[in-house]
């Protein structure tokens, strides 16, 4: 079917959702025009309702043909929690994008992709875009446990080799992701580009593994973003001692390069007000909900 891409009939409305985990859902969105330019580690910037948060999530899919583009979420605070009550038929009030650089694709030979979490599902279209180029892909999936391990058959559909880790034990190898990257290079695997998306400490310690077997890494960085377009400052990082903005120069970087212990610190630093917020909406929500 042709869409008329510049239509604004039922944008943004999220033609299906569907919940994958207790607290991770996949929206496809209606939004033609950012589906016609998607590329492998774009994202979006999106909020709920008119005057809402704005939330980055990355593009893990995208159909020109069909005109939609798809984000998986994980709801952490008060507006992820809100955006994973929206239904099928539900609208977004604004999708912005694509925006960020494109990850370069080119031929690596063997790609290790460490996902951690919801980043399994950033990682997804970065590993496929590899595939696609001719690379091995091998994959590393962390999760704390079972129930938050995502997009494993994805993930083997595209992979040569798929290595499952958790905290618990509950899913595959007991462990880090970064114990399953040590016995890969004990066995003498040869890797020659690892990518990894996860939860800061995790990539820290993924370009640390790394380093010593001078396997270029890259990571992606995921600063509180605010207009994601170079503007506010908001998202800036620090790469080889350099200030950098992750909305336009990023969000991948070379890991061993990155200042994570900064990143983590500036992160953190609205820890207190993020979590009133999302106690405050909770209690909203609540009283709503008693009224009907
Ligand atoms: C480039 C990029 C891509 C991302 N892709 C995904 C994705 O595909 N799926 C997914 O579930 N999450 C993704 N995130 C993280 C997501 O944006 C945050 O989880 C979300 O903004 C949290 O908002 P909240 O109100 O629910 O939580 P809050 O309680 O406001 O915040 C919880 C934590 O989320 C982070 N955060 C809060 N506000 C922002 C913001 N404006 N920008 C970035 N981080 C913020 C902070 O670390 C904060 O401590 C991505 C972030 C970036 C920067
Ligand atoms: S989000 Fe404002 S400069 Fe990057």
């Amino acid at each position: 079917m042709k869409h008329d891409i510049y239509s604004t009939e039922g944008l943004y409305k999220i033609v299906e959702k569907t919940d994958i985990s207790s607290t991770i859902s996949r929206h496809v969105i209606y939004a033609p025009l950012i589906a016609a330019k998607a590329k492998a580690g774009h994202f979006v910037i999106l909020r709920a309702k008119e005057g809402g948060e704005r939330i980055p999530v990355t593009l893990v899919d995208w159909s020109p043909e069909n005109g939609t583009i798809t984000v998986i979420i994980q709801a952490i605070g008060k507006s992820t929690v809100q955006i994973n009550s929206f239904k099928t038929g539900d609208s977004f009030s604004d999708v912005a994008g694509p925006l960020g650089t494109p990850v370069e694709i080119k031929k690596w030979g063997t790609v290790m992709g460490v996902g951690g979490g919801v980043g399994i599902a950033e990682l997804y279209p970065i590993a496929k875009a590899y595939r696609e180029a001719g690379n091995r892909i091998i994959s590393v999936l962390g999760a704390r446990n079972k129930d938050l391990l995502i997009l494993e058959k994805e993930m083997e559909s595209i992979s040569d080799k798929v290595i499952v880790t958790t905290d618990d034990g509950s899913a595959g190898k007991k462990g880090l992701v970064t114990d399953a990257m040590k016995e890969l290079y004990a066995a003498g695997e040869k890797i020659d580009a690892i990518f990894t998306i996860g939860p800061i400490p995790m990539m820290k310690f993924v370009a640390l593994t790394s380093l010593p077997h001078k396997t270029p890494t890259f990571a992606s960085l995921n600063p509180v973003m605010l207009d994601g377009t170079g503007m506010c400052g908001g998202c800036r990082v620090e790469i080889g001692g350099k200030p950098k903005f992750a909305c336009v120069d990023g969000p991948m970087f070379d890991a061993h390069q990155t200042n994570f212990d900064q990143l983590m610190k500036r992160t953190a630093a609205y820890r207190e007000h993020e979590k009133q917020s999302l106690e405050n909406y909770q209690k909203d929500h609540q009283c709503r909900i008693g009224l009907h």
